[in-house]
């Protein structure tokens, strides 16, 4: 059987040095295919006596079982060497720091909100809010406001579309935050202390106006407030506020539909060298309207005027925020320019401060 042994070298030196396993299935047809050297061989043993067969037949199968045994170990030995280089080319150092990732910072309007909504929260005022499309009535009749008086025009507002021959007031992006005082009070009745700040909306851009913009309204109701708790809460709020032990505020007389009497509140700053700074300089800047609220409006919100009284106040988040954070034109607040935000923003963390006046 020389000629057996012939294959049997042949073939397993062959499998053994196969390079891939297309190389390895040629050997397996060239082999044991159906015109494969071995199937040859077997199809001969018909015609083999039977004591021939009784020899070649046993061995012939183990032949053929040893070239499949070999044929299945090469295999899975290729298998293990293809898993192992692939395994080398996408191997990945977890170790190495990943690539890092710019996070978002919060824009100074958002932290300012956080801050003066904590700092008025430490005097007891609870948040309240309105809807920024409002209606007529609580924008500016509920606020004694009518329609034929002068305010309407100062406040350059801007109004939604009614359906044609619908004849109703239009409803209008409200011109201020002072509506939230009539939906406070109607809600919750006196006595009441909350703030609400949100945007707000008027025709009107420079370098400190925008047309939508954000106020605080503040609104304390009870039986016996003055003008003299308003200004202590103004003066506490701006110490906390802007972090100092003495700020420079101006109350100047004003007039406002409602509040009776009314004040405007400046703030002493500088603009020396384009850079905006709070409380030195020669210059004031505007930062809110305040008074006692007219008894019209508590009347209008349900509150009974002879027996509750109160203060009122209408602040310009932005201003408070530009004066702050030394920020010198309000347009850029709305721009959403990244660079903008990048330098001016806050990271997720910075905890609104409650330094200053206030005792914790
Ligand atoms: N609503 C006024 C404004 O926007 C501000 C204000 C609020 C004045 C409350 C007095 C009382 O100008």
């Amino acid at each position: 059987m020389d000629a057996l042994s012939d294959l049997k070298a042949k073939y397993l030196t062959a499998i053994s040095g196969a390079a891939d396993e297309g190389g390895l299935e040629e050997l397996r047809l060239a082999a044991l295919g159906k015109k494969g050297e071995v199937s040859l061989k077997m199809r001969e043993l018909g015609g083999m006596s039977p004591d021939e067969r009784q020899v070649a037949g046993p061995a012939l199968n183990a032949l053929k079982d040893e070239i499949d045994a070999a044929l299945r170990a090469k295999k899975a030995a290729l298998g293990d060497l293809a898993l192992d280089a692939r395994l080398a080319a996408e191997w990945l150092d977890v170790t190495l720091p990943g690539r890092a990732r710019r996070v978002g910072t919060i824009h100074p309007v958002s932290q300012v909100m956080e801050e003066l909504t904590a700092i008025f929260a430490d005097m007891g005022f609870s948040v309240a809010e309105g809807p920024q499309v409002e209606s007529d009535w609580f924008n500016f009749d509920a606020l004694n406001i009518p329609p034929e008086h002068p305010a309407r025009q100062e406040h350059d507002t801007f109004f939604m579309a009614r359906a044609e021959g619908d004849t109703r007031p239009p409803h209008v992006l409200r011109t201020h935050t002072s509506p939230v005082q009539i939906r406070a009070m109607t809600e919750k009745g006196a006595p009441i202390r909350v703030i609400a700040p949100g945007r707000v909306y008027r025709m009107d851009m420079d370098q400190t106006h925008s047309p939508m913009f954000h106020q605080v309204e503040g609104l304390a109701i009870d039986k016996n407030l003055s003008m003299a708790n308003l200004k202590w809460v103004l003066e506490e709020f701006c110490r906390a506020f802007f972090e100092v032990d003495h700020v420079d505020l101006r109350f100047r007389a004003s007039h406002f539909p409602f509040t009776e009497p009314s004040a405007e509140v400046d703030i002493r700053c500088s603009w020396a060298g384009g850079q905006l700074k709070i409380g030195e300089g020669d210059s004031w800047m505007e930062i809110l309207g305040s008074g006692m609220v007219h008894p019209k409006v508590l009347a209008a919100a349900g509150v009974d005027a002879s027996q509750w009284q109160g203060f009122a106040f209408g602040m310009g988040i932005d201003r408070i925020a530009m004066l702050k954070y030394g920020i010198p034109d309000l347009r850029a607040f709305f721009e959403s320019d990244l660079r903008w935000l990048r330098h001016y923003g806050f990271a997720a963390l910075d905890m609104p401060g409650l330094p200053g006046g206030l005792s914790r």
